[in-house]
Order: structure tokens, then C-alpha cells, then sequence
């Protein structure tokens, strides 16, 4: 399989933690129920394909995302395989559910503005917080580790543009329940490279290093991966990802795939920056699963490499 020419360039990091999200946010918006075996498959060649967190489902309510109502199912499956993997908990009966499987890893996943807390979870900005902070300290009294994310960080459907200030609000009060890293989600695709730089600047500035940021980005509107090497730049090495570039919040209006695992790879490969990625073993899980969902991946590396 191709791969591209390994030409370093001065300034970014030697190795980069690609966090990939494709069996959460890539299944989340899937109208057809993919069964539980198709899921467990996924994550284990996900797994077999070097990627070191593979983010796996969400004990959100049923009702709210369907596609991921096995949640439990699923974690039960892969059994030790599952214990360190990341899922989403919205609330304590979320953390209850997690925790009563043997879990280790959860992530809260709060908004930056008002109108998306309501809609993804029926909260207000301000009521989301009080909803976390007993998940949080239960997890960590329980020795879990919690990842928080902060959607619509770089524009939102419904209110347009987000200031950086409520961005780095919302985020820091979400990091300082207890998190041990804060993804910054660009939830529609909407962000461009220098508000990446701004808002990395803003957060640095109000004392959280780029060692405990991640990015999230949508593709939506192609910046994905230029906004990724803006990031790079900065000292991010973090970056979460979908594999084939799945993906999507049904509460997000216009919101599209993550950023393509092999997009990134194919970048990080040629930048010579270690990911422990294999991409052929990548590609052919995307070409499977696409295969399943009958439909061909989104992500352009796939489509030129399969
Ligand atoms: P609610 O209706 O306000 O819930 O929903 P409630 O607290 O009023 O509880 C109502 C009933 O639901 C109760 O049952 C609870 O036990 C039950 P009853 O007593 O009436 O019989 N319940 C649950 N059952 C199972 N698991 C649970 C759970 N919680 C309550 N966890 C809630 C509030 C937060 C639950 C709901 O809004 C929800 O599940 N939202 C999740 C939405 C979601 O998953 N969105 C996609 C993920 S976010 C995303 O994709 C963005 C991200 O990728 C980053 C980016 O791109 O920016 C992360
Ligand atoms: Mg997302």
C-alpha cells in the first residue's frame, strides 16, 4: 500500500496520541442499528490496528442515541479487552452503569453555550456543571480517570459565533471538576487555523498547558486537518479522530464526520511523527466497516488507498 514520503519539519512534536472516537462519535448518528458484534469487531481491529484509546460507546439514555443502547453489551464482550477503554457518562446513573462493568476511563461532555447544554442535555449552561461535579468526584474517589470534553467551542448552529472568553470558561470549570485532559470539540466543523491558535493562546493563558488539551475537530468544512497541524504547532499532541471519518452529534445540527484517522495518519506518517498507527490495518478496518454500513467512507485517504 502507498504510504507517503517521510520529510520531517522542524517544530512539532516526535510523537502524537491519537484518541480515536470512531465507535462512539462515528456509530453515535448511524440510523441503522450496527449489532453489538459488528461494534466489538470494530474496537478490536481498531485496537489491533495500534491505536492506543479507542473511545467505545456512551451510557447516555437510550432513547437519547438508540445506535448505542448495548452500551453494556458491548463492554461485556470485550470483557479485560474493554476494562481501559473510554466511554461516555453524562450523569451518575451513566457512571453507575460504567462502573458496575468494572470501567476504568469515562468522559463528561459539556457545551460552551446554552442553546447546545439544552439540546444535548436537557440542562441549562449553568445546571450541566452541577450535573458532572458528583460524577467526577466519584469517579476519581473510585481511582477512574475522566476526560472532559467542551463542545461548540469554535461556532455553534443556533447562536453563530462563540467568544473565546465563554469557550475557556466553560472548559476550565468543566478541567477543574477533576479531569485529567479537556478536548476542545469543534462540534460542527466551522473552526479555521488561527482561531485554533487564539483559542490554544486563551487557555494556555488561563493555566491549562497544551499537555492537558485535546483536539476533537468535525470535517465539515475540510479544515479538520489544517486546523490539526495549527494545533501541532502549538504543542497539542493530543488529537482525537474517527476512523474512515465517521461521525456526528445527532443533537448538533449540520454537524458531520470527525476528522479521518487515516487523514491524520497519512499527515503524521509524512511529518515522520510516531503514532503506533498502522495505516494499511486502519484502512482495511474502514473498508470493512464501511462495508457494513453500506456505504463508502467519508475520508479521502481511505477512498485513494482502498
Ligand atoms: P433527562 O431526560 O434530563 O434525564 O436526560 P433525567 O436525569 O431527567 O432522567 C430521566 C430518566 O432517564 C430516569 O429514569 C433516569 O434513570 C434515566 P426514570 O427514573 O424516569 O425511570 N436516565 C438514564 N438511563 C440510562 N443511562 C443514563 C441515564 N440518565 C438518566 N445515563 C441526559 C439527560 C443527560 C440523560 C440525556 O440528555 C442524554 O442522555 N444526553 C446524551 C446526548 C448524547 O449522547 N449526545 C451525543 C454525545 S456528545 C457529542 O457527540 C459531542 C462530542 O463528540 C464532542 C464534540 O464533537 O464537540 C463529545
Ligand atoms: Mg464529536
Amino acid at each position: 500500500m502507498r504510504s507517503p514520503q517521510l520529510v520531517p519539519a522542524a517544530g512539532l512534536p516526535a510523537r502524537v496520541t491519537i484518541y480515536e472516537v470512531g465507535p462512539r462519535d462515528g456509530l453515535q448518528n448511524e440510523a441503522t442499528t450496527v449489532p453489538a458484534e459488528v461494534k466489538v469487531e470494530f474496537i478490536t481491529r481498531l485496537l489491533a490496528a495500534g491505536l492506543p484509546v479507542v473511545e467505545a460507546t456512551s451510557f447516555v439514555h437510550p432513547a437519547w442515541v438508540p445506535q448505542l443502547a448495548d452500551a453494556a453489551e458491548v463492554m461485556t464482550a470485550l470483557g479485560d479487552a474493554g476494562r481501559d477503554l473510554p466511554v461516555l457518562v453524562p450523569n451518575e446513573r451513566g457512571l453507575d452503569r460504567a462502573l458496575e462493568l468494572g470501567l476504568r476511563h469515562v468522559a463528561i461532555f459539556g457545551s460552551a453555550t446554552e442553546t447546545f447544554a439544552q439540546r444535548n442535555l436537557n440542562r441549562s449552561l449553568d445546571e450541566q456543571f452541577a450535573m458532572f461535579e458528583p460524577v467526577v468526584a466519584r469517579a476519581r474517589a473510585a481511582g477512574l480517570d475522566v476526560r472532559a470534553y467542551v463542545s461548540m467551542c469554535f461556532g455553534d448552529p443556533w447562536e453563530g459565533d462563540v467568544p473565546i472568553g465563554q469557550v475557556v470558561d466553560a472548559g476550565k470549570r468543566l478541567f477543574d471538576l477533576g479531569a485529567t485532559q479537556l478536548s476542545l470539540g469543534d462540534t460542527i466543523g466551522v473552526g479555521t487555523a488561527g482561531h485554533v491558535t487564539a483559542l490554544l493562546d486563551a487557555f494556555n493563558a488561563a493555566g491549562l498547558p497544551d499537555d492537558v488539551l485535546a483536539m476533537h475537530f468535525h470535517d465539515t468544512y475540510g479544515q479538520a486537518l489544517v486546523n490539526t497541524h495549527a494545533a501541532l504547532l502549538h504543542g497539542v499532541t493530543t488529537f482525537d479522530a474517527s476512523a474512515g471519518g465517521l461521525g456526528g452529534c445527532p443533537y448538533a445540527e449540520s454537524a458531520t464526520g470527525n476528522l479521518a484517522t487515516e487523514d491524520l495518519v497519512w499527515m503524521l506518517d509524512g511529518l515522520g511523527i510516531e503514532t503506533g498507527v498502522s495505516l494499511p490495518r486502519l484502512v482495511e478496518t474502514s473498508t470493512w466497516m464501511a462495508r457494513h454500513l453500506g456505504r463508502p467512507a467519508p475520508s479521502r485517504v481511505v477512498a485513494a488507498l482502498e
